[in-house]
């Protein structure tokens, strides 16, 4: 039998912390994601949720170096999506202050608000960090099937 929580299919992505790659990571996870037929709202959240993660391993973990960005993203049986972000930069010493909307330690060019983006955006976000040795930021959603989708009239699309 089938489990729910079966994987059907996954990708494994890793690449440098350059900036350009920001928006090839938003490309390459909507190009993953795209087989189970998400709303654009729902694509839209994903990608921003993913490219919020990837900014935080750019400007934070790996701060003026460069260094590795691995993403694993998973699609299971029951349509949730699961995506992990990780880096082996610095590291977070904590976390629960560091999810706090507003906080952030860097300065006055960031808002503090990229966890907060990234938790109203997806169902669950799990972020587990060591000092001096990275960060990773899972972030978690249900697609609703589009045979069980009910558009605005009440009708079934
Ligand atoms: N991958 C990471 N490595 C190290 N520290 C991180 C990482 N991700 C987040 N942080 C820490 O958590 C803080 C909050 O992150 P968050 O994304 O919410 O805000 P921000 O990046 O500071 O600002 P914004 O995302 O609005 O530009 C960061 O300022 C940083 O101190
Ligand atoms: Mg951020």
């Amino acid at each position: 039998m089938t489990e729910n929580n079966e994987i059907i299919n996954q990708i494994d992505l890793s690449f440098p912390s350059k900036s350009c790659n920001e928006a090839f990571s938003r490309a390459a996870i909507s190009a993953f994601i795209v087989q189970v037929d998400p709303t654009i709202d729902e694509l839209t959240d994903i990608k921003t949720a993913v490219s919020e993660a990837v900014t935080n391993c750019i400007a934070h973990g790996y701060e003026s170096k460069i260094g590795v960005i691995y993403i694993n993203a998973k699609i299971l049986f029951n349509n949730k999506i699961i995506i992990k972000i990780r880096d082996k930069g610095k590291g977070i010493e904590d976390v629960k202050q560091a999810m706090e909307p507003l906080f952030t330690t860097g300065g006055s060019e960031r808002s503090g608000l990229g966890f907060a983006v990234m938790q109203s955006f997806m169902d669950k976000v799990k972020v587990s960090s060591t000092v001096e040795r990275g960060t990773i930021v899972t972030l978690e959603k249900a697609i609703i099937r589009a045979s069980n989708r009910v558009s605005e009239n009440g009708v079934r699309s």
